[in-house]
């Protein structure tokens, strides 16, 4: 199975305040990104890496792949506007032939080959896509302004994480035509009717979205 990664690491990190782009924010002593190319690098189910960097940090990046000894990592795009427009430049990089795809975010540091492996088991059985999610632990409603509509059954929700996987047809699909709300890849894949799977996901995959985030990830380390 030739297995294509596609790391998401254009975006601006607004909510995180930081003097650089949210991939370069330091974690320990590297750059946030660092984290999960080294451990996608490693992944025996792995090929190749196309990374989506924040624009003008192409060459960061390529460095940041030398440096860690990153051998897979093959090209360094500009992102885009938004996270799907990002996936869908990195994509242009990855070779018509290549069967599978699988996307994650650079938000992400600590991905494991455990969880990788999950989500590329299934697409074997025909799935359009394989996600990672955890069960809700609070109680979710859904509002309107201040006043709230109503509670929701959490038996019946999941959160997502990356990284996802899909057949890499299916994927640049599904990235054709208006793609700017999405705020992951499957459900660009969901809204063209393809069947997407969940598996488990891992509680370690925080996601770094403020400072407090990234202080809660160092912590981790
Ligand atoms: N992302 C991207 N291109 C964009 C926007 C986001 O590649 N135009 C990536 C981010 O780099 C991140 C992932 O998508 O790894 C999830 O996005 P998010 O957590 O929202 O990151 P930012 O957009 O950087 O943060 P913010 O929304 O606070 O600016
Ligand atoms: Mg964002």
């Amino acid at each position: 199975m030739s297995v294509w990664a596609v790391v998401a690491a254009a975006g601006r990190g607004e909510r995180l305040g930081s003097d650089r782009p949210k991939a370069f924010a330091r974690l320990g002593d590297r750059p946030l990104l660092a984290e999960s190319l080294e451990r996608l690098d490693a992944s025996g189910w792995i090929e190749a890496i196309v990374v989506a960097a924040p624009a003008g940090w192409e060459e960061p990046v390529i460095l940041l792949a030398e440096e860690l000894g990153c051998g897979k990592v093959s090209a360094s795009v500009a992102g885009g506007e938004s996270r799907a427009e990002s996936v869908r430049a990195a994509m242009a990089e990855i070779p018509g032939d290549a069967l599978v795809t699988l996307v994650h975010d650079a938000a992400r540091p600590f991905v494991t080959d455990e969880v990788v492996e999950r989500v590329l088991a299934p697409l074997s059985e025909g799935w359009d896509g394989v996600v990672p999610t955890l069960p809700l632990s609070d109680t979710v409603k859904r509002v309107s302004g201040e006043t709230v509509v109503e509670t929701l059954d959490r038996v019946e929700l999941v959160s997502v994480q990356t990284p996802q996987a899909f057949p890499a047809p299916t994927l640049r699909e599904a990235l054709e035509g208006d793609i700017s709300g999405a705020s992951d890849c499957a459900s660009l894949v969901e809204a063209r009717g393809g069947r997407v799977r969940i598996v488990e996901g891992d509680p370690r995959l925080l996601k770094v979205t403020t400072a407090a985030d990234l202080e809660r990830v160092a912590a981790l380390l």
